[in-house]
């Protein structure tokens, strides 16, 4: 940075790497509700709990749900001048929609990634709006992506628009990490058997018809759902949690799948 500090010309076109952050990976899908900030949040902590320095970016700014799932209350710290530690929660407190424009997308994305101190982290998870987008545009054109994970169900209107999703990271050049297929099935409390309840299959088969990998299938879990809604996620139990097999194994997918892009994107730098 040092060789263009004293530059007074138009600022590098083109996403800048974060400094300091390893790999972003994003969390979107074609529909809302499939289960993004859900898995964005179990695969933050999960990672956490692998061993990794983790930050989660809530850039769905028109439903920031990261604070409830995390159970956060703390207003944002300025650290110094104007760089804080936001979350778009934080800047809309109660249910008060806030209403962006595009340029102010584009400005707020660009400020949480560039005026935040992250830290030095291994892992930015950023859990996306629904669909294709201009938050999508705003993050790639910011920050070079490592990869996104596409979340789908197995039912057929929520494979149909991740197929969008998965079109759209390949026309803006981002890699898709794979797909994981949320609410796969539902184990009957009492006959303990698996109910198809959105079909079955489907995100294994929409990652084949890409060539994407397939990084897992979550069941539906009401526990799942009340550790989002009391902010205390479920992998918090542990990877030996039933509650939490699954989105562990999600996590150890996309590890294996980062390490994988950056074996064949750029030099492997040895790290003791
Ligand atoms: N595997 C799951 N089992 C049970 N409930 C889930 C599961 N995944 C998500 N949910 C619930 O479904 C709702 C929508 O999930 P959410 O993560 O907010 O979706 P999105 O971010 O895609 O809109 C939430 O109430 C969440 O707790
Ligand atoms: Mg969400």
């Amino acid at each position: 940075m040092s060789s263009h500090a004293h530059s007074h010309g138009p600022a590098p076109a083109g996403p800048q790497p974060l400094p300091g952050v390893d790999s972003i990976i994003a969390v979107g899908s074609g529909k809302g509700g499939v289960g993004k900030t859900t898995l964005a949040v179990n695969l933050s902590i999960a990672l956490a709990r692998l061993g990794f320095k983790v930050g989660l970016l809530d850039a769905d700014v028109y439903g920031p749900n990261v604070p409830t799932m995390l159970g956060t209350t703390v207003a944002p710290e300025v650290v110094s001048g104007d760089r804080i530690l936001p979350s778009v929660g934080f800047l809309s407190p109660g249910d008060k929609p806030l209403v962006w424009r595009g340029p102010m997308l584009h400005s707020i994305i660009k400020q949480f990634l560039g005026q935040v101190e992250w830290g030095r982290l291994d892992y930015l998870v950023i859990d996306l709006p629904p669909g294709t987008g201009d938050v999508v545009i705003s993050l790639v054109q910011t920050v070079p992506l490592t990869g996104a994970v596409v979340v789908t169900t197995p039912s057929d209107v929520s494979l149909q628009d991740a197929r969008k999703a998965i079109e759209m990271f390949k026309q803006v050049k981002v890699d898709v990490l794979g797909v994981v297929e949320n609410m796969s099935y539902l184990v009957c409390p009492h006959c303990h058997q698996e109910i198809d309840v959105f079909s079955k299959g489907g995100g294994e088969r929409t990652a084949a018809q890409f060539a994407v990998p397939f990084l897992g299938s979550i069941e539906l879990d009401p526990d799942i759902r009340k550790g989002g809604d009391s902010g205390q996620p479920v992998v918090l139990e542990g990877d030996q949690s039933p509650h939490a097999r699954s989105l562990f194994k999600f996590a150890r997918h996309v590890i294996d799948r980062v390490s994988e892009l950056k074996a064949t994107e750029g030099p492997v730098i040895e790290i003791q």
